[in-house]
């Protein structure tokens, strides 16, 4: 089983990344954060719980992630492994994870943090446009689509994401990077994260996080 995780500030490059390492891997990208909106859209009982909480840019409580992820993780294309975007947030969410995947005779194989200072997340977050159908990704300045509001792939509209807003954008990384940072401790004690900076262009973090990836034990 090969099972990655993306750990990094909101708008660091998570999905960005993860979704070119699962398709190098052919494994699936599993995006807590994707998951939850679906459950908000789809109006099910876990979104009606999970929405006042994304809306303010607070951390979702661990057992909802946690009980969210593991059930992902239970399904067959995950049995060879994952690259996990957005999970592990906090130190009992990795706990919990290693120990659901010590059940199954597994452990973690890597964690990758992209590491991108506060201004630049700031500038990322409030420039992302996001398509309605795939979720393709655009920025107002680094990756304009060609025609205003519509997705270059498929032609479906583009959107922003309500926790873009500067005020929300603040809230999350003023909320989340603390506990992110436990769950880099959580990583470096096992001797299994690597760091890449996240400001270099997406193909140089992509290449670093791969050779990383090819040999994982240190
Ligand atoms: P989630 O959806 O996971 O959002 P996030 O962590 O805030 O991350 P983002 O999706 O905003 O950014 P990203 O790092 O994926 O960057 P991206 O690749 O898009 O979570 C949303 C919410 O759900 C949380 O706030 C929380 O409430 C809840 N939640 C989720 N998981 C949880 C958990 N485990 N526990 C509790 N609560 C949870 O890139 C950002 C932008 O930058 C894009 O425009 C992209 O094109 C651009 N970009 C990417 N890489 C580069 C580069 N190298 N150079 C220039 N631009 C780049």
């Amino acid at each position: 089983m090969r099972l990655f995780v993306m750990v990094g500030a909101p708008g660091a490059g998570k999905g960005t990344q993860a979704a070119i390492l699962a398709r190098a891997l052919g494994v699936p990208h599993v995006a807590s954060g994707e998951l939850f909106r679906a459950a908000i859209r789809g109006e099910t009982p876990l979104g009606r719980q999970v929405q006042e909480f994304m809306g303010r840019g607070a951390l979702v409580p661990d057992e909802l992630a946690i009980r969210l992820i593991l059930h992902r993780l239970a399904e067959p294309d995950a049995a060879d492994g994952a690259i996990l975007d957005g999970f592990p947030r906090t130190r009992p969410q990795a706990a919990a994870l290693d120990a659901a995947l010590a059940r199954r005779g597994a452990k973690v194989t890597g964690a990758l943090y992209v590491g991108v200072r506060e201004q630049e997340l700031l500038r990322r977050l409030s420039g992302r446009w996001l398509c309605r159908a795939e979720g393709h990704s655009y920025h107002a300045v680094d990756h304009p689509p060609v025609r205003p509001g519509v997705c270059d792939i498929d032609g479906s509209e583009l959107y922003q994401r309500d926790d873009d807003r500067p005020a929300t954008v603040r809230a999350r990384l003023e909320r989340q990077l603390p506990p992110m940072y436990e769950v880099v401790d959580h990583y470096t004690e096992r001797g299994i994260l690597t760091a890449v900076d996240g400001e270099q262009s997406i193909e140089q973090v992509t290449e670093v996080l791969l050779r990383a990836m090819t040999q994982p034990a240190r």
